[in-house]
């Protein structure tokens, strides 16, 4: 028991349980490097995880996971009582940002858990840089993102199959793997939820857990009225999630409403249970440089080696996958990872010293976004959530509220109402130009309501040092409405990429959002939706309750498109939506990165499993198609190794 001596007792128990799935030492080191996996996972995050719960659901199947961040550690400083590999001493400070929904502003960037990556110089955004955050923690980006869950729609979907040739990635058969993956929970407040969504386009049984808002805000009812005043465009929508978004409804979030605790790919998909397979193995700190192939298999190179490194040391260690390696390191660093290991363009590789290994131009390509902006008023009202980010006393009372009675403030996000709308198909923005969207069904663009400044997304986007904290940015007065717009349908040439920058494994790649790049349709759509948002501040529900714009130099709906575009330019961020770098095309297809199943294309052993094989950035927020693929993702892997 020497190895174990620093150990609390739980986690001896589990140790005692399932002594294979926990590696605590140098020793135990050796043991990933010497055992010769089933399956490599490359990031435990929000698609890494569901992969590695389904394979493991087989006991036949032995799976390590590679993840680059640290473990997320459970609430109020007690270390979670798992067996994750390698114990890593994580600070408890702040892991409450993890866990408390509200808290969900303060989760990026310049945490311990965000990669902290900035776009190069975007054209279309008067050459701004972006901040990209992405998780860096067990969970990824679910564990950091502002747990939002749409969907998308019918027609994406649809559109995926028909891109791809594969009905699998329809609407229809992609349900089944939505309801699969979630678990609708009561919300926190434990509100009547009638007609606030339809059940029967939700899962009940899934380890991640869905929940309508759990506590109410002042503008709720301002909300509703508005809707029924404006008509139109702001029609009720029972469930944005049904495949039909177009509408303005309730938030689902993936928050658990009974715990009021973010749910992440890690809380959910390696809860403890889970954790304590045998043949399970997770080893965190872990940061994966490269794949290597050493041979071929049907005439293409074969992969069957992972590389990484440990705690961010000079050593490199190998891990080795009998039957695949699974890439889940996200949008930009499964092209990384791809690209250092000789897949990609033979030129941008020879470029940085790599040798080339698999011919794959369109890796790092297609990079697709949401462009968002944010307009915000100050308001006539007290109850906002502004105070909670400035007042420490009102801080402190709403933890102990969340900590006791898992009810309150704390207990909810930071949207409670959000639409999508549809600009008519006869409008002159289409007069000479495709429309982008999906189908007919689909919408333009998407309109998020917050009850404060809308520090969440927008400030994000700006902060440049841990000392601009959000809750550092909120005015320290005032009391605040903000209403975001997001373009759901950029157009076909609004594509950016992720490129190397540099021959060394671990460097930060180039990332380009291609953010309102097509000229086309990205500025007038993003146009009508700036107007569309101002339409909706001024229904006479707000009347007495917004004051002014926050800033004067806010446009208003008497605004010349002129303005307006100006505006748009010097204030759109990323939606941090980004997708399309591993982009998936029809089997035997030139272009593009994967086939239909997931598998490299002209390679063996590799299938990329993360939001970065999606062709296309679907209408909603892109956890939800990400989870829903991974869960397809997972019964494909096991169709091919089953006997
Ligand atoms: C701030 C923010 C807010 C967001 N809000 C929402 C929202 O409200 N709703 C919504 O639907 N979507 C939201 N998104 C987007 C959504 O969360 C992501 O699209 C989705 O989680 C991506 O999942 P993924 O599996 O592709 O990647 P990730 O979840 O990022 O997983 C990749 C994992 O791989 C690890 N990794 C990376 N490189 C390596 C390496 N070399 N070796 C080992 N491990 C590695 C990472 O640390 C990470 O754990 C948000 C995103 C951000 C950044
Ligand atoms: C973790 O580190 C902190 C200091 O960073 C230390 O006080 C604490 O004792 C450590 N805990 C364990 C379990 O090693
Ligand atoms: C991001 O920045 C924070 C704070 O500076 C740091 O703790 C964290 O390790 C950084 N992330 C990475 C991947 O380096
Ligand atoms: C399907 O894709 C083809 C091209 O690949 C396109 O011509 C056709 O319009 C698409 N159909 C639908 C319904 O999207
Ligand atoms: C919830 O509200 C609906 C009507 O909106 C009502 O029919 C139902 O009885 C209510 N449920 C509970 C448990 O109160
Ligand atoms: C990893 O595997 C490659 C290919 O077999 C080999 O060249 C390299 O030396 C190995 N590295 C380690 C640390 O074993
Ligand atoms: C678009 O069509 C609607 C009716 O479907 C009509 O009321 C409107 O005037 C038309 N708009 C334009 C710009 O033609
Ligand atoms: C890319 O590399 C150059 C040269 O080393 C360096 O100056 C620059 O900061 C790097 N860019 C990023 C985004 O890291
Ligand atoms: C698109 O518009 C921007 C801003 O006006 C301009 O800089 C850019 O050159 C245009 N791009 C194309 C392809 O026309
Ligand atoms: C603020 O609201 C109160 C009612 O709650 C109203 O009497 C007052 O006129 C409002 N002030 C403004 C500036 O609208
Ligand atoms: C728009 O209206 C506001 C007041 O509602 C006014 O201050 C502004 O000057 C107007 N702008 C234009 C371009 O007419």
């Amino acid at each position: 028991m020497r190895l174990f001596h620093k150990l609390a007792a739980t986690q001896i128990l589990s140790l005692l349980h399932s002594s294979a799935a926990v590696l605590l030492s140098q020793r135990d080191l050796t043991r990933v490097v010497n055992t010769n996996y089933d399956f490599v996972i490359v990031g435990g995050g929000t698609a890494g995880n569901v992969v590695a719960n389904r394979l493991t659901e087989n006991q036949n199947f032995n799976v390590l996971v590679l993840e680059a961040g640290p473990r997320q550690v459970k609430l109020h400083g007690e270390a979670w009582d798992i067996p994750l590999i390698i114990w890593h001493n994580c600070s408890d400070a702040g892991i409450l940002a993890l866990q408390v929904p509200f808290l969900t502003a303060t989760t990026t960037t310049q945490t311990p858990w965000d990669w902290n990556y900035t776009s190069v110089p975007q054209p279309g955004l008067n050459g701004a840089s972006v901040g990209l955050p992405r998780g860096y923690v067990l969970g990824g980006t679910s564990s950091t993102n502002g747990m939002i869950y749409t969907r998308g729609s019918k027609a994406d979907f649809d559109r995926y199959a028909n891109f791809t040739g594969d009905e699998g990635w329809s609407w229809d058969n992609m349900l089944p793997y939505f309801k699969k993956s979630e678990k609708f929970t009561p919300p926190s407040d434990r509100h009547n939820t009638t007609r606030q969504f339809d059940p029967s386009v939700h899962g009940f049984d899934g380890l991640n857990s869905v929940s309508l808002p759990g506590a109410p805000t002042v503008i709720d009812d301002r909300f509703e009225v508005a809707i029924d005043q404006l008509g139109g465009e702001f029609t009720y929508n029972l469930d944005v999630n049904s495949g039909s978004m177009l509408g303005f409804g309730w938030v689902q979030a993936t928050i658990d409403g009974p715990s009021a605790s973010r749910s992440s790919s890690s809380s959910g998909y390696l809860a403890r249970e889970f954790l304590l397979r045998p043949n399970l193995h997770v080893l965190v700190n872990a940061q994966v440089s490269r794949v290597i192939s050493e041979g071929n298999r049907d005439g293409v190179p074969e992969f069957k080696t992972v590389e990484f490194r440990l705690n961010g040391g000079d050593s490199l260690f190998n891990a080795s996958a009998s039957k695949e390696i699974i890439l889940s390191a996200g949008t930009i660093n499964t092209p990384q990872v791809l690209m250092n290991s000789g897949i990609g363009s033979p030129s941008h590789l020879h470029s940085h010293g790599i040798q080339s290994v698999v011919d794959l131009p369109d890796v790092g390509e297609n990079l697709f976004d949401h462009p968002l902006i944010t307009l915000s008023w100050r308001v006539n009202s007290s109850g906002t959530y502004d105070d909670y980010r400035r007042n420490s006393a009102l801080q402190d009372e709403a933890l102990q509220t969340w900590k006791t009675t898992r009810q309150g403030v704390y207990a909810t996000g930071a949207s409670q109402h959000i639409g999508f709308v549809r600009v008519p198909s006869n409008s002159s923005v289409f007069a000479n130009a495709p429309d982008p969207a999906s189908g007919p069904g689909s919408p333009h663009f998407e309109i998020l309501v917050s009850v404060s400044t809308l520090i969440f997304v927008a400030v994000f986007c700006l902060i440049k040092t841990y000392a601009e904290f959000p809750y550092r940015t909120t005015p320290p007065e005032g009391n605040y409405l903000s209403i975001l717009a997001l373009l759901s349908s950029p157009g076909d040439n609004a594509r950016g990429s992720v490129k190397l920058n540099s021959s060394d494994p671990f460097s930060i790649p180039l990332i380009d959002t291609g953010l309102l790049a097509d000229n086309a349709t990205d500025l007038a759509l993003m146009r009508e939706a700036v107007k569309s948002v101002l339409r909706f501040a001024s229904a006479p529900a707000w009347e007495e309750y917004i004051i002014s714009p926050q800033d004067s130099t806010q446009p208003g709906l008497n605004a010349t498109d002129a303005e307006l575009d100006a505006f748009i330019r010097a204030n759109t961020r990323s939606g941090y939506h980004i997708v399309g770098t591993s982009s998936m095309t029809r089997k035997g297809a030139g272009a593009g990165v994967v086939d239909p199943d997931l598998k490299l294309k002209r390679a063996a052993g590799l299938r990329v499993v993360d939001a970065s094989v999606l062709p296309f950035v679907p209408a909603g927020h892109t956890q939800a198609p990400t989870y829903a693929l991974a869960e397809r993702a997972a019964d494909l892997i096991k169709a091919t190794h089953s006997p």
